[in-house]
């Protein structure tokens, strides 16, 4: 593989002072089928991640409901106590099934997913919990406010926000320092541009989910498969690549259970894209977006 190191995705320092490798690992796929329970093949779950601080990864992303808890558990067994590696999770969301999704944002219910986070990964604090949803029937102010009580308290050093608009992120500053935001964005999925663009002004961390999708663009003959043709590589790890060189606060955590797609990852991250390249492949994106939304 042509670098096998995540070194070459550059650094950014959450919260401006935990400072980690912008090329990250998203553990909601070493999970089985609809994020629910163990995955397929547990050993080589457990093997992905034990690659992950060898190729220079030092952020992991999980949350309390990916299995539910089998990623937190399996993280904890394979990499406590961890050396180095910051692993970031989330609360927020409850589960009823594969696929299922709730979310449940009531103060008590909150304080008690990060206390069980903290039990399963065998920390005394995590370094960055984020809300996976704000829960529409819980008033925004109070899960804000127990969780700046939280972070008082020392239970939480940087609080994240997930799926937000700007006006969610200027109202939860009101009750903390918000230090990263997670939302969908890829080459053709646009619709955070503005996020991104108020994070990079305010040095807020982006971590884009779903950052290797290229959707049509991945199709034969496409700029992206022949920039990736060009630069001997795959349509994936050329995404990954414009996704890194989009803004200096973006933080991608793309997600395997494989130890190969690890690696092609990881490589990803060192593609240097020429300015026309990513103007082309910036331009095609935007196009399949508009007439996606329209
Ligand atoms: N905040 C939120 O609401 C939210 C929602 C979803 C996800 N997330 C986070 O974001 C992370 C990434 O999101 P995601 O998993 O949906 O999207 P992704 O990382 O863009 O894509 C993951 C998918 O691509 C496959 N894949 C990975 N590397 C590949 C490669 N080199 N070549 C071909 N296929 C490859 C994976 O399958 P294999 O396992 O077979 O490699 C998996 O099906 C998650 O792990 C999670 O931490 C957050």
């Amino acid at each position: 593989m042509a670098n096998e190191n995540a070194a070459a995705s550059g650094e950014f320092k959450i919260g401006g002072d935990l400072k980690v490798t912008r090329l990250g690992f998203g553990a909601m796929r070493i999970t089985g089928k609809g994020i629910w329970e163990q995955p397929a093949d547990v050993a080589e779950a457990k093997r992905t991640l034990a690659l992950i601080p060898e190729l220079g990864i030092d952020l992991i992303d999980t949350a309390d409901s990916y299995g539910p808890f089998v990623s937190e558990d399996l993280i904890a067994e394979v990499l406590a106590p961890y050396k180095g590696l910051t692993i970031a999770t989330k609360g927020g969301l409850t589960r009823h099934g594969p696929d299922i999704w709730k979310p449940v944002g009531r103060p008590e219910y909150l304080r008690q997913c990060v206390l069980m986070s903290l039990r399963r990964l065998k920390l005394e604090r995590l370094d960055l919990w984020q809300l996976h949803r704000i829960d529409p029937k819980v008033p925004a102010e109070e899960q804000f406010g127990e969780i700046g009580a939280m972070r008082k308290e020392g239970l939480i050093r940087h609080v994240g926000l997930s799926e937000v608009s700007v006006e969610e992120i200027e109202a939860a500053q009101k009750h903390f320092p918000v230090a990263t935001v997670q939302n969908r964005y890829n080459l053709v999925d646009r619709k955070s541009e503005d996020v991104l663009d108020y994070c990079e002004k305010h040095g807020i961390g982006f971590i884009p989910w779903a950052p290797l999708a290229a959707g049509s663009l991945a199709r034969e003959g496409s700029t992206l498969t022949e920039i990736a043709g060009r630069l001997k590589t795959g349509p994936s790890q050329v995404a990954l690549a414009w996704v890194l060189k989009r803004s200096p606060v973006m933080i991608p955590i793309p997600g395997t259970s494989s130890t190969g797609h690890l690696r092609e990852n990881v490589a990803g991250a060192a593609i240097e894209l020429s300015d026309r390249d990513f103007s082309a492949l910036d331009a095609q994106g935007r196009e399949v977006w508009r007439s996606q939304s329209n």
